[in-house]
């Protein structure tokens, strides 16, 4: 089971990420977007996506330094584990719960609000309701299990299987003694991964890059259009305010 675990299902996630979203980006390219509901619902929406996405820049940051930093990289700098734990946990903590906040938000307004709920798929739940579970249990993990049970030294478990796994030699047994909490919620983070390309988190890989080279976007007032198009039927001259024209 270990190894299935550790060491077959993160690679068979992976990989139904990388082939599903290249199959979504040249096969089926015109379902590539975020699909924004903010036309059914904007405040809530502008809430939990600001707070959701601005935590997740921290976590995932939070993540490279625990994971891809070796723990030798730090003692050589002269950085104490507790101090690392200390402002892991701080840090970490603060943008685990405002990610949880967002995301709570983001689901409670996607199942509660009518004109939402009637708009979003079986992947909509499914991406969102798998994030809010990685979330929570991140949290736990973070928040609740370091200062109950006291600071877990993922830097010498967790840290080290997943460069492993990322250069193809993983070690599964450095995963058997990692706490319960920690381990389910790498496991659902692999399934988040997993159905990502079939989901409107294949956004995460969009870069505008081509953004600042793009045709510019013609706004016009919607009475300076009207004002001109019955002009031109009336062959009047446009002068003074809509108010004075409709013959006041
Ligand atoms: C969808 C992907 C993921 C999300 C949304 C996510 C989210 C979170 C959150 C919110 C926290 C708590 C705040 C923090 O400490 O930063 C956390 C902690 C953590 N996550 Fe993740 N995570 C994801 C993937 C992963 C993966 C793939 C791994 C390991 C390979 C991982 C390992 C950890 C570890 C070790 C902690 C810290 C636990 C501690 O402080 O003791 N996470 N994660």
């Amino acid at each position: 089971m270990t190894q299935f675990l550790w060491g077959a299902f993160p690679y068979l996630a992976l990989s139904v990420m990388g082939v599903g979203t290249l199959y979504r980006l040249v096969l089926r390219p015109v379902t590539w977007s975020a699909k924004s509901s903010e036309w059914l619902e904007k405040r809530w929406l502008r809430w939990g996506s600001l707070l959701f996405h601005w935590g997740l820049l921290f976590v995932i940051g939070g993540h490279v330094m625990g994971l891809l930093i070796p723990m030798a990289w730090y003692q050589a700098a002269g950085i104490p584990t507790e101090v690392y734990h200390l402002v892991a946990d701080m840090i970490g903590g603060l943008a685990g719960l405002v990610t949880w906040l967002g995301s709570l938000i983001l689901l409670v307004r996607r199942v509660g609000n009518r004109r939402v709920r009637a708009n979003s798929s079986f992947a909509d739940f499914l991406a969102l309701g798998l994030l809010f579970v990685t979330i929570t249990l991140g949290d736990m993990e973070t928040i609740g299990y370091n200062n109950i049970v006291g600071p877990y030294e993922y830097r010498a478990t967790v840290g080290p299987w997943a460069r492993e796994l990322l250069t193809l030699h993983v070690n599964p047994n450095l995963m058997v003694h990692v706490p319960i909490i920690l381990q389910i919620h790498i496991l659902f983070a692999f399934l988040v991964f997993a159905v990502s390309p079939f989901t409107r988190l294949v956004h995460v890989w969009s870069f505008p890059v081509r953004y600042p080279w793009r045709a510019p976007m013609q706004y016009r007032s919607r009475t300076r259009y009207l004002e001109r198009r019955a002009a031109r039927r009336e062959d009047v001259p446009v002068t003074g305010t809509p108010e004075t024209r409709r013959g006041d």
